[in-house]
Order: structure tokens, then sequence, then C-alpha cells
């Protein structure tokens, strides 16, 4: 059996020369690569005890969802701004390419919870940096933070010092 890096497609030079974009669709497409990356990501759970999994539109959906599925606790939804209907609380970050402002239900973390947040890709890591002030605004404590993929080359961790990150599979560069 193919080892799951082998699943991701690396395309040169894409959305812009210089990066090398690794697609997730190659590793969704094939039914052996999707059980491996929700397994070897749902893995580093272990243990570690939560009461909720969010996870930002939209890769962090594909992943999050099946996760928080299998082990049997809520699915929370980070959205780009203007898609949720009741009340919300918004934050504006820095991407790779640009900048974005996301959003989440005020109700969808009380106070106290446990939350992990589970996304495909950490690159800057201005888009987790953003969710986890969020969730603390809504007075959600986050113990875990899993992702599909790292690049390492890009230090998204020291944005992140203060958590328990984990991600299955690191690349070195950009
Ligand atoms: C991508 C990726 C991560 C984020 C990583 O999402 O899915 O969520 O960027 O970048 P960062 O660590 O520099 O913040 P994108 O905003 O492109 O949207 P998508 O998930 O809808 O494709
Ligand atoms: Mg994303």
């Amino acid at each position: 059996m193919k080892k799951l890096e082998e699943y991701v497609r690396s395309i040169p030079d894409f959305p812009e020369e210089g990066i090398i974009f690794r697609d997730i669709t190659s590793i969704l497409q094939d039914k052996d690569g999707l059980h491996l990356a929700i397994d070897q990501m749902q893995s580093e759970l272990d243990g570690i005890d939560f009461d909720v999994v969010i996870g930002p539109e939209s890769r962090g959906f594909i992943f999050g969802v099946p996760i928080a599925y299998n082990l049997n606790k809520p699915f929370v939804p980070v959205r780009k701004k203007g898609k949720l209907p009741c009340e919300t609380v918004e934050i504006e970050y820095d991407l790779e390419y640009g900048s974005a402002i996301i959003e989440m239900h005020k109700d969808s973390i009380k106070p106290g919870q446990k939350v992990v947040i589970i996304d495909d890709l950490i690159a800057t890591g201005g888009t987790i940096e953003a969710i986890t002030k969020l969730v603390e605004q809504l007075g959600g404590e986050i113990v875990k933070i899993v992702f599909l993929m790292e690049l390492e080359g890009l230090s998204g961790r020291d944005k992140l010092k203060n958590y328990d990150i984990a991600s299955v599979i690191k690349y070195p560069g950009k």
C-alpha cells in the first residue's frame, strides 16, 4: 500500500512562480488516500479530551467533519464573511496571497469547551492564528490543532507557540 505522502500531487509554480502547490485532490479522489489521511489525522487525537471540532472553510471542512463524526463530536464551521445567518464574531487576517475575513456563530462554542482545530495545511499560520483568537473570544480552550500538511519553510508554528500542534506530512520548504 502506498504511503499517504505519495498521494499528494505537487505542482510547481502554482498559483505563482516559485511556489510548489501541494494538491489534496489527489488524496481525496483515491479511496485509500482518503482513508489514510483521515485515519492519520485522527490518530493525532488519541488520548485528547475534547468537546468540539472546528475547521475553516473550505478545505478544513473536508477533514474536520469525518474526524468529528468518527469520534462522535460536533463540528463547528468557520466561514468566509457573509455566509452565516445568525450573530457572529469575525476577524480579518493575512493570507499567503492577500487578506480575508472569517467568522463563526457566537453560540457555536460555549465558554469552557475544549476545542480541536482541524485544517489541511499550515503555511504562514495566519488562518489558524485568527481562528484561535475567535475561539478564545468565545471562551473556548484550544487543546489541539491538527494539520494534514505543514510547509515548514513558512514558519507558521511561530504564530502558534502556545498550542499543541501536529502535522502529518511536513515539507521543509514553502
Ligand atoms: C488555505 C489552506 C489553509 C490556509 C493555510 O486555505 O486550506 O486553510 O490556506 O494558509 P496559512 O497558514 O498561510 O493561513 P484558503 O484560504 O486558500 O481557502 P480554501 O481552504 O477554501 O481553499
Ligand atoms: Mg483553507
